[in-house]
C-alpha cells in the first residue's frame, strides 16, 4: 500500500507541531498532533469536574470522540483548538497523559488514524510506541532557553504575557515529568535521527526533514 509514516518526537517547545504542520502542508500529507489529543482529554476531564488523580474517572473516554483534522482538534463536533491551550490544561496535561488507561485509548486512536496514506505524526512516543515501524523518525531538540523564547513569542502573538523565568520553569517541569513517567516516557527511538533546532530557523528544519524524507522515499522506491 503506498504511503509514508513520518514520526516526529521531542520535548515541549521543540517546534514539533509547527514543523509537522508545515511539512504536511508542503507535501500534501495528513498531520496528526498527538499532544493536542492529550490536551483535549485534559480539557474534557476538567470540564466534567472529575478527580484528575483518579485514573478510573477517565472512563468518559469510552464514549467521547476526540479527533484531529486539518490542524484542528475536536471533541465530538466541538472545535476545541483554542480551549486546549489554556493554562489549566497545560498545567494538568502531564498528569493526565501519565495514566496507562488514557494512553492506551489515545495510542489506539493514533495507530488507527495513521493506518493509511501519507502521515506526519508528532508527539513524545510516536517513534517508540505509536509507529515503531515508521519510515522515518526524527527527534527534535533545542535548549530550554530557546524553547522558552519560542513559547513566549507564540503567547505574545495571542496577547498573553509571561515572564521568561516562569516559562523556563514550566517547560523544565514538563520535560522532567514527561521523561520520567513510567508509561511511555519521552525517549528517543534507537533508529531516530536527532535534529538540534536551537540555531536553526523553522524553514531550515522543515527543509532538512523534507530532504531526509525524499532520500528515504527514493530508497524505498515509493
Ligand atoms: O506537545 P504538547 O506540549 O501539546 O503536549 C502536551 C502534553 O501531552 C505533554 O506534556 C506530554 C503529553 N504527550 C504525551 O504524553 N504523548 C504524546 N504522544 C504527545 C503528548
Amino acid at each position: 500500500m503506498p504511503g509514508f509514516k513520518l514520526a516526529i518526537d521531542g520535548p515541549a517547545g521543540s517546534g514539533k507541531s509547527t514543523i509537522s504542520s508545515l511539512i504536511a502542508k508542503k507535501m500534501g500529507w495528513t498531520h496528526i498532533d498527538t499532544g493536542a489529543m492529550y490536551r483535549a482529554v485534559t480539557l474534557q476531564a476538567i470540564e466534567h469536574g472529575i478527580d484528575l488523580n483518579d485514573e478510573h474517572a477517565y472512563s468518559f473516554l469510552e464514549t467521547s470522540n476526540i479527533h484531529y483534522d486539518n490542524n484542528k482538534i475536536y471533541i465530538d463536533d466541538r472545535d476545541v483548538t483554542e480551549d486546549i491551550r489554556s493554562e489549566a490544561v497545560t498545567k494538568n496535561v502531564s498528569l493526565v497523559s501519565s495514566f496507562p488507561y488514557v494512553r492506551k485509548k489515545l495510542v489506539d486512536l493514533q495507530k488507527k488514524a495513521a493506518e493509511k496514506g501519507y502521515i506526519v505524526m508528532d508527539g513524545r512516543d510516536i517513534g517508540t510506541v505509536v509507529l515503531p515501524h515508521a519510515d522515518l523518525k526524527i527527534f527534535l531538540t533545542a535548549n530550554v532557553e530557546e524553547r522558552a523564547k519560542r513559547r513566549l513569542k507564540e503567547n505574545l502573538k495571542k496577547g498573553k504575557h509571561a515572564e521568561i523565568e516562569h516559562v523556563i520553569k514550566d517547560i523544565a517541569t514538563r520535560d522532567e515529568k514527561d521523561s520520567t513517567r513510567k508509561e511511555s516516557p519521552l525517549r528517543m527511538a534507537d533508529d531516530a535521527i536527532i535534529l538540534d533546532t536551537t540555531h536553526l530557523t523553522i524553514d531550515e528544519v522543515v527543509s532538512k526533514i523534507i530532504d531526509l524524507t525524499d532520500k528515504k522515499e527514493n530508497k524505498h522506491g515509493v
